[in-house]
Formats: C-alpha cells, structure tokens, sequence
C-alpha cells in the first residue's frame, strides 16, 4: 500500500481524458463540489484548499481569467514535478483544462523551470497533439462556447519565481519580485485578471480525481490531509527516487521503504523546510504535522548538521530578491551566526539573538522565501544542540 517507486505511480492507471470529459460533463458547483469532497490540497508546499482557491477564482468578475501550472520546481531536493511532466504531462494539461472550464479562463501557461528547458520540445509535442485531437482550442472537447489553449513559458533559474506572485511577475517581462498580497492572484493575477496559480502535481490529481472519483481520492491519507503524494527521496539513502505514499504515513515508514533507516535526521521540505531528527521519526508527514511539497532529503550518521545548516543558508544568501529587510538582512546574519559557530567563536547569548532573529524572520518577512529561510536554521539549532554546541564559546 505504501510502496510505490518511479514507474509504477498511480497516474499511469489514470485513464486519459476521462477526468477532463467528465468534469466537462458537469455544472461548475458540482466541479466545486467534488473538489472539496475529494479534500484535495495544493502539492506545491502550501497546502491551500483547491476547491477554495479555485472558488474565488470561479467567483471573480472579469472578461478574462488565467490558468498557470506552476512548474518552476526550485526548491532543494525536489524533481517529482520533473517526473510528472515526463511521464503524465496530458494529465498535467487535463488539470488545468478543468480549471479554465470551471473559472471562464481561455489561456493557460505552463511556466517551466529554466533548467527544465530539454523537456520543452516534449510538452509542446503533447500539447500540438491535444490541438489535433480538438482536447484544446477552440470548442474544446467538444463544449460550444469553450475557448482553452496553452503556452509554455520558461523560468530563469530563480527560485523566488517560484513563488506564485514573483512568477506573476517574471509572466508579465518584469524582475520576479514577490508582490505584496492581498490582492491574491485569484482575483489580481496575471496582466491583472484573476488567475489560478497549481502545482503540476496538483493538476494531475485534479485529473485523477475527476476520473476516479472524490471518494476514490479521499479513502486514503488523513482527514486533514486526504490522498497520495509524490516525494522525492534523495541524501543517505540506498533508494533515492520519486516515491508515491499516501499522505499520513510516518517519517519511519518512509525511511524503511528508501532504505534510509537509521538516518540522523531528515529533511523535510527542502531548504525552506524543517530539519527532523531521529527521535521523532514516528511524526507524519501530513500537512497537519509535518508539511511538505515533497522534498526529502536523509542524513546519515556522519552528517555534519552545522554544514547542513551552512548549505541551506547559502542557497538563500543567493537566492533572496532583497526587497525586504528581515529577509536580506537576517539571512545574512544567520550565515555570519553560523560561520561563528564553525570557528568556536559563537557566544551562547549571540545564538539565543539569532534564534529570536530567525523567529522574527518567520513573522516579518514579505513572501515565504524569507518567512521560511531560518527554518532549518532554527530546527537544527534545537535538535542538534549536543552537536553545535561544541563550538559554542560557552564563556559569555
Ligand atoms: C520561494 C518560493 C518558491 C516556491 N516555488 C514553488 C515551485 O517551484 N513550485 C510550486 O508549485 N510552488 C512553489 N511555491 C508555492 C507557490 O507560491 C504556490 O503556493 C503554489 O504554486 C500553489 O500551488 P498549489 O496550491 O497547487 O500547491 C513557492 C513558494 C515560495 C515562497
Ligand atoms: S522575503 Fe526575501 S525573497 Fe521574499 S520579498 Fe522579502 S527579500 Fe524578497
């Protein structure tokens, strides 16, 4: 039940079109309906209701409304979307087709990953044979009245245009820089009409659960956290790959699966996520416990965690856009923190200020790049404490 690797993913039983032809077939409350009856939650990380998300966008006033797939894939340690888009991108598109029916959108735009840029030629092959067989275009799927096509745009390599709003943005030619929200994108998005932002994996499992029903959907997974979901194992592990669980299943679980066991820690949620360690394997991984877009990353015993810690901060030295203060600022003085604490010369009292730093990074910063940088920071501060504490000048 809870074993299923790269190659045998639910979405290969998913029959074609099916999903999109029944959702067609219906009113658009009863699309809603089976969203939220399904208990389907965004896969990018966030966890935001689809049917919530796509009910505001439905409900907006506005000649023109837009689908985007976001498949920018930025994050440390993930390239599940990456295997989807390969293997089940007609699933992907089918996603957003029910999504542009149900909110009156006549554009969609799938904005790829910069690195992704081989898979280009791929994605327009399945999209021109989608036009062929009228799944796209004008009247699509034989619904009168139904105008739905799509572009693929691709991304630069910044992680922060991973962010729905920066990605908004970088759509529009401008620099991806987060905007400030409200106004959300379901009712200010792209070129200023309202606009559903998913990740690709979320269009999949719309699909799916448009084909095999909401029931078939909800029966597995947690009451908050209903269905499966795709990760991606890599770090210290004998069987590192894109996994299939269903949401619920324990940190130990999966580490017996990948052949990770007796790892120190685990990171969950790439760099912006958390660090866990051992002794609470028995956590799961449930947007109601430990959330995650599918980013796990295993430690093994020889792991340096301040190293860990140094790695991660790096990446977000790097990639911060620098609009605002806590996060350019505290990043940066988490990193000068950490390489105090590599030298020995890191007073205890100057930790406990960087800890309240990254507590205030949390709160203040202006998207989720800089609301979740200190992250790893501060959980491997706490569980690792033994470990750094070494080189902690104990004498202030
Ligand atoms: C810095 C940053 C990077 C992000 N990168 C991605 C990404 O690569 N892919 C993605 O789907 N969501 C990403 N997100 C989340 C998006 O802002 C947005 O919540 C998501 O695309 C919504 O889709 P979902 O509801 O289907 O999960 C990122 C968020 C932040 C703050
Ligand atoms: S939190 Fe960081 S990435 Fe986000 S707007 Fe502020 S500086 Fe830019």
């Amino acid at each position: 039940m809870i074993k299923t690797k790269t190659g045998d993913l639910t979405f290969k039983s998913v029959a074609l079109n099916k999903g999109a032809e029944t959702a067609l077939g219906m009113s658009r409350a009863d699309i809603i309906g089976q969203l939220s009856e399904s208990g389907i939650k965004g896969r990018g990380g966030a966890g935001f209701p689809v049917s919530v998300k796509w009910n505001f966008a439905a409900a907006a006033q506005s000649d023109q409304k837009y689908v985007v797939c976001n498949a920018d894939e930025g994050e440390p340690g993930t390239f599940k979307d990456r295997v989807i888009l390969t293997d089940f991108a007609d699933l992907v598109f089918e996603g957003m087709t029910i999504g542009a029916y149900l909110i009156r959108a006549t554009k969609g735009i799938l904005y790829l990953r910069g690195e992704y840029t081989y898979l280009r030629g791929h994605l327009e092959a399945v999209l021109a044979k989608r036009r062929k067989e009228k799944l796209l275009g004008e009247n699509a799927f034989g619904k009168k009245d139904f105008n739905f096509d799509i572009e693929i745009r691709l991304g630069s390599g910044a992680y922060v245009c991973g962010e729905e709003t920066a990605l908004i943005e970088s759509l529009e030619g401008q620099r991806g820089e987060p905007r400030n929200r409200p106004p959300f994108p379901v009712d200010t998005g792209f070129m200023g009409h309202p606009t559903i932002v998913n990740n690709v994996e979320t269009l999949a499992w719309v699909a799916a659960i448009f084909a095999n029903g909401a029931s078939w959907f909800k029966s597995v997974g947690t009451d908050r956290s209903r269905g499966f979901k795709l990760f991606s194992v890599s770090g210290d592990c004998e069987r590192p790959g894109v996994y299939e669980f269903p949401l619920g299943i324990t940190i130990s679980q999966l580490l017996g699966t990948v052949g990770g066991e007796g790892a120190k820690a685990v990171q969950v949620g790439g760099a912006s996520g958390n660090c866990v360690p051992s002794c609470e394997f028995e956590r799961t991984l449930a947007f109601e416990d430990v959330a995650t877009g599918g980013s796990i990353i295993v430690f093994g015993q020889n792991r340096d965690m301040l190293q860990v810690a140094k790695n991660f901060m790096e990446f977000f030295l790097d990639e911060s856009c620098g609009q605002c203060t806590p996060c350019r600022e505290g990043n940066l003085k988490l990193m000068e923190g950490l390489e105090l604490l590599e030298q020995g010369r890191c007073p205890m009292k100057y930790l406990r200020e960087l800890t309240a730093l990254g507590e205030t990074m949390q709160l203040a910063s202006k998207c989720g790049l800089g609301q979740s940088s200190p992250n790893a920071f501060l959980t491997i501060v706490k569980h690792f404490k033994d470990e750094i504490m070494g080189r902690v000048h104990l004498s202030h």
